[in-house]
């Protein structure tokens, strides 16, 4: 099955989009093969289960980026929300190819779409009223390790994306990161002290709760320190698998989630 709960077609049959290993995650070679095999899949949760959640954030006037797009419905549901100040954009020049024909075919010509790395944004500070990412972030954090201990160098990719979100958001802008990290793990990267937005969540969801963190720019109250926050993440593995999609190796990882 893919994203849209459809049987695969013939050419899907040829390749599985379950990895081997979850460090495929990490290779953008993996990413093409998959986006040109597969049309649409939502990765955790669709619009419908936290568009409450943006509709308190997001105005129809907000300039929004979203990180890693993929091949995602999340542009289109928020461009017939009344959003039309959307860039979207992913590591992977197929998804892009695919996304813009896509907006295109569909009439949402003003939602822009571009190949990037979240890792280098290619955007002037201060441009953005919102940046969204779903399960991106999540991608830079399948090798890390013990999430009491990460490894060094994944914690330094995300504190690079982190930075770049920081930094292309206006001074009162927002972030919002859909995900299955807990608060836990995320609020001391969340919270490095050079950052100065303010970090809440919200949780939705059935059986499962994913977080849907908000990061408020220059609302940072003075209890946040995070110089007294160790960075820890937890191990992610994105794998395809029977209970809720590719969220199951995902959730067992963590180890300790109970429900
Ligand atoms: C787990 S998928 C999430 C896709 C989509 N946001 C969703 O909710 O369905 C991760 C996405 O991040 C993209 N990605 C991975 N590394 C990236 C990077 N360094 N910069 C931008 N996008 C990246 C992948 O190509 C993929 O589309």
């Amino acid at each position: 099955m893919d994203g849209d709960g459809q049987s695969p077609t013939a050419s899907q049959t040829t390749f599985s989009v379950e990895p081997s290993t979850a460090l495929a995650y990490l290779d953008p070679h993996y990413w093409d093969q998959r986006f040109a095999h597969e049309e649409h899949y939502e990765w955790f949760k669709d619009y419908s289960h936290f568009r409450h959640l943006i509709q308190q954030h997001v105005k129809p006037i907000s300039s929004v980026l979203e990180v890693g797009c993929g091949n995602s419905q999340l542009c289109e549901e928020l461009f017939k929300d009344g959003i039309t100040d959307i860039t979207c954009v992913d590591l992977s020049a197929v998804a892009v190819e695919k996304m813009q024909k896509r907006v295109l075919s569909k009439g949402y010509k003003e939602i822009k779409v571009l190949e990037a790395d979240m890792l280098d944004l290619p955007f002037s500070k201060e441009c953005f009223d919102v940046v969204i990412e779903k399960g991106t972030m999540d991608v830079l954090v399948v090798d890390s390790g013990d999430p009491w201990n990460p490894n060094p160098a994944t914690v330094s990719k995300a504190m690079a994306m982190l930075r770049g979100v920081h930094r292309v958001l206006k001074s009162d802008g927002i972030f919002i990161s859909i995900t299955f990290g807990q608060p836990h793990f995320r609020r001391p990267l969340f919270n490095a002290s050079e950052f100065t937005w303010s970090v809440d969540w919200n949780t939705f969801g059935d059986g499962f709760h994913y977080f849907f963190y908000v990061l408020r720019k220059g609302r940072r109250s003075s209890e946040s320190n995070g110089l007294t926050e160790k960075v820890e993440m937890a191990p992610v593995s994105l794998f395809h698998d029977e209970l809720e999609k590719e969220d199951y190796i995902f959730r067992t990882n963590l180890g300790e989630v109970e429900d």
